[in-house]
């Protein structure tokens, strides 16, 4: 196809921008993962679990591409002053600050896509158009999102962060280089708590085998509310990802982790967008098993989340599924019915990426399961034989 765009972007300028774009979009995710536990609106936490994986999806695409072209790797090559800024936006004070930090970036990226596709020949550059056309509808989304959703912009943040951004030439690095702010030597560092609103406090869930025993429409809150909790399961990815950022590991894993952590935020949502439908306002959540986890190092945490917990709920997912579907109500059997088949995947990420992390180790799954069985007991969890969770 001819084009009637401008002359074209040779190829060391292009792999010169993905690569830009790429380091961006991927240092989102582990930002993101690391503020999804500071941030205090359960609903501004399920947004973010989205365009976590909106960041994941883009950076699957640049990094497709970049492989395809004479691109060198792609994080040896990032230059000192873009990787500051991606610091000083994790590094920020505050909630607010971050989210501030983050819609400037977006933003930001968001013009030089744009930008991109303004230069680019519609021919020689033809893939990058199309990656590129695709990757802006995606971002101009996150960005309705955030004008929908964030109110408090904080209008000091955002300079700070153009103004690390100025000192890397912007988002594509052609601009003029002014020198950097003083950084504020702040250093992301993880909550104490999980922190969520004062509409949500902790508390314990009845048992299973109460649970069960419930009439209908009881057992039916009862069970969008484990729904909801599964946000423990969201933050215990959370910390997964952020912890593992430095593993080096292979991008498939940080793609599988970041749709794991995406799909147990929209698991959360389900009980949500239910108890409300039921006249129900979220109140309660049991993080226990979240806390449990902590002190655990990563891998050990992968496990005992996918081939120990999301195992030993499994068989739970079918006759729930069944039930309310004989039952008639085929709103709540379609959020069990995705549900379960989104759990499938899970174990299998975990199968995946346990053995991977497991090579060249001395211990075998079972060795880890039971080191986890250690880390659990100190952690104070004590649960009869063969029961994994409290409820
Ligand atoms: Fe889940
Ligand atoms: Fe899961």
């Amino acid at each position: 196809m001819t084009s009637d765009l401008s002359s074209g972007i040779e190829v060391r300028q292009t792999v010169d921008w993905f690569r830009r774009y790429l380091f961006l979009e991927r240092s989102c995710i582990k930002a993101l993962a690391g503020w999804f536990l500071k941030v205090p609106e359960y609903e501004t936490k399920i947004g973010m679990g989205y365009q976590l994986w909106a960041h994941a999806e883009r950076a699957t695409e640049l990094r497709a591409r970049l492989q395809e072209l004479r691109g060198g790797h792609s994080e040896a090559n990032v230059e000192p002053a873009l990787a500051r800024v991606a610091d000083e936006i994790l590094n920020a004070p505050d909630p607010n600050s971050f989210l501030t930090g983050w819609q400037v970036l977006i933003d930001r990226l968001s013009e030089a896509y744009r930008f991109h596709l303004e230069q680019a020949d519609g021919s020689a550059n033809a893939q990058e158009v199309r990656i590129l056309r695709r990757i802006l509808v995606d971002i101009e989304q996150s960005r309705a999102w955030l004008k929908t959703h964030f109110k408090q912009y904080s209008q000091t943040w955002a300079s700070r962060i153009q103004a690390f951004l100025d000192s890397a030439g912007g988002v594509q690095g052609v601009g003029i280089r002014p020198s950097p702010p003083e950084s504020s030597g702040a250093h992301f560092v993880w909550p104490d708590k999980y922190v969520f609103d004062e509409r949500i406090c902790e508390d314990r869930f009845e048992n299973y085998s109460r649970r069960i025993e419930l009439p209908f429409e009881q057992r039916r809150i009862a069970e969008m509310e484990i729904f909801f909790n599964e946000f423990y399961a969201a933050g215990l990815l959370a910390t997964i990802l952020f912890d593992s950022w430095s593993a080096r590991a292979p991008w498939e894993f940080y793609r599988d982790l970041a749709h794991h952590f995406w799909d147990e935020v929209r698991h959360a949502e389900f009980g949500m967008i239910r108890l409300k439908e039921l006249g129900v306002q979220p109140s309660r959540l049991d993080l226990s098993l979240f806390y449990a986890s902590q002190t655990m190092p990563f891998l050990h945490r992968l496990c005992y989340l996918t081939l120990g917990l999301e195992v030993y709920f499994m068989p739970r997912k079918r006759p729930r599924v069944e039930r309310y579907g004989s039952a008639g109500d085929r709103r709540t059997q379609l959020f069990a019915d995705v549900d379960w088949s989104d759990e499938g995947n899970h174990v299998q990420y975990g199968k995946r990426w346990v053995d991977y992390f497991l090579t060249d180790d001395a211990r075998t799954v079972e060795d880890l399961q039971s080191e986890i069985a250690d880390y659990l007991k100190a952690a104070g969890i004590d649960l009869p034989e063969g029961q994994l969770a409290p409820y």
